[in-house]
């Protein structure tokens, strides 16, 4: 995956990041959920020769001198998956928030979720409380926290 390039996502880019979101989530983000992040920081793709093989989605929000950012989607086409592209664009996109200012960073993942928890774990996100009900099919989330203060940039 030496072929890859982690970009800002750009409007051109979102008709196949929706098609990859409708093939890995069981409530998809529309478009235009996608088309009001276009310029935030932490919106990037994984661009192969032009066409996208996965996204993240976070931004960062004022909170009394301790801005929070908060990863709110982040998705691998299942043909591209096993080959680090989700630990390359969630590590971007932490980078990313740092640089906008965030201090902690949050997200919420599906207890069931086991590949996207084992990678938030081994990013050093721990799991805050568990939410219950938190998606529309009534699975539970866990609020996941990671401090950037204490965050190396690896994972
Ligand atoms: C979660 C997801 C983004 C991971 O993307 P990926 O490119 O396959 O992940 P990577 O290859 O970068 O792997 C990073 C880590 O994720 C975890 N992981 C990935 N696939 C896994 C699997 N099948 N089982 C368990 N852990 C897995 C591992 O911790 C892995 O680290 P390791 O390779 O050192 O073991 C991808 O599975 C996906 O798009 N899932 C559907 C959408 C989704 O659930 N998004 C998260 C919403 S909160």
């Amino acid at each position: 995956m030496a072929d890859v390039t982690v970009r800002d996502a750009e409007r051109a880019d979102l008709l196949d990041v929706l098609r990859i979101e409708k093939r890995c989530f069981t409530e998809p983000w529309p478009y235009a959920a996608f088309e009001s992040f276009l310029n935030e920081p932490g919106f990037l793709v994984a661009d192969r020769e032009g066409s996208v093989l996965g996204y993240v989605v976070a931004d960062v929000m004022p909170n009394h001198g301790r801005d929070i950012g908060h990863v709110k989607d982040l998705a691998v086409a299942p043909e591209a998956r096993g080959l680090g592209l989700g630990r390359r664009l969630l590590q971007r996109g932490l980078l990313a928030l740092s640089f906008a200012g965030a201090a902690v960073v949050k997200l919420e993942v599906r207890v069931g979720n086991n590949s996207a928890l084992s990678l938030y774990r081994s990013a050093g996100f721990d799991s805050a409380r568990r939410v219950p009900s938190y998606y529309a099919d009534g699975e539970d989330a866990y609020l996941m926290v990671l401090d950037l203060s204490e965050w190396g940039g690896g994972g």
